[in-house]
């Protein structure tokens, strides 16, 4: 969708987001399709869904092309990614958005509704430490409803295999040096595109106030995401889908 006000053309910036996101993970619109198989599986076609750290809102858009009943709300604490994410979805009824950071205990209370049918998040809860992500994961643990879902699909790293780790990493990052050398995007260049843009200029150089370059966080095994999440009062946790990168883990309240 073009904004005629500003000539944005958001899909466009949809776009080049996706390409940017899949040099890092090749495997991404999988890890989407089987995370909406399974909202599908344990909620319905219609849930009320979290995306949670929704960035551009990537998840919603998969959501509501395969379930045009669904609702969302998309949470996030990126200007830009939210100008896009505003700009994409404007005049849809079915989709809010919220600025809002995580780590702020009080987050919860900025939301539309008390609680959801599935909270799905992909590729962002790597930029917190575990500390932080466990009291998140208590937080959620009264966002659910009973018999809701939340699902977490990012990078999962499992210590007490280095020596498989040392050879997936290596073997990832030489295909990402192929397609760098082919003119891929990556996320430093991505940025200074969206800085010379004259509508995202402004919330680009709020979001490197706010972050700098990227947040720091952890990356935890599926393991322990799949113990914090029943520890948090999810009955069952566990991974739905693998990559030998990434994990997309799933815990029913
Ligand atoms: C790599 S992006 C992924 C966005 C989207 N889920 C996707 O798959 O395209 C990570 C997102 O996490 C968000 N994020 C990181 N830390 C956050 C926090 N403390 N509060 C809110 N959002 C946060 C960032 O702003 C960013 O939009």
């Amino acid at each position: 969708m073009t904004d005629t006000a500003s000539g944005t053309d958001w899909q466009a910036w949809q776009q080049s987001w996706d390409r940017q996101q899949e040099w890092y993970l090749p495997d991404r619109e999988e890890r989407f399709r089987v995370m909406i198989d399974m909202v599908e599986a344990v909620v319905g076609p219609e849930p009320r869904v979290l995306d949670l750290a929704c960035g551009t809102g990537s998840i919603t858009d998969r959501l509501l092309k395969r379930f045009p009943k669904a609702t969302s709300t998309g949470v996030d604490l990126d200007p830009a990614l939210l100008t896009i994410a505003r700009g994409s979805f404007a005049g849809d009824e079915r989709v809010t958005f919220v600025a809002a950071d995580l780590k702020d205990p009080h987050w919860v209370e900025r939301l539309p509704y008390d609680t959801y049918d599935a909270v799905l998040t992909a590729t962002a809860l790597h930029w917190l430490h575990t500390e932080p992500l466990a009291t998140l994961y208590g937080q959620l643990g009264g966002l659910v409803r009973d018999g809701g879902v939340f699902m977490n699909a990012d990078r999962m790293i499992d210590t007490t295999t280095p020596r498989i780790n040392a050879a997936e990493r290596a073997h990832r990052h030489a295909a990402m040096d192929r397609a760098k050398e082919a003119g891929v995007l990556d996320w430093a260049d991505w940025w200074a595109l969206a800085a010379q843009d004259p509508v995202l200029a402004g919330p680009t150089a709020e979001r490197y106030e706010i972050y700098g370059e990227h947040a720091d966080g952890d990356m935890p095994s599926a393991q322990w995401h799949a113990d914090t999440l029943r520890a948090a009062g999810f009955g069952e946790a566990r991974a739905v889908w693998a990559s030998p990168s990434d994990a997309l883990v799933l815990a029913v309240k």
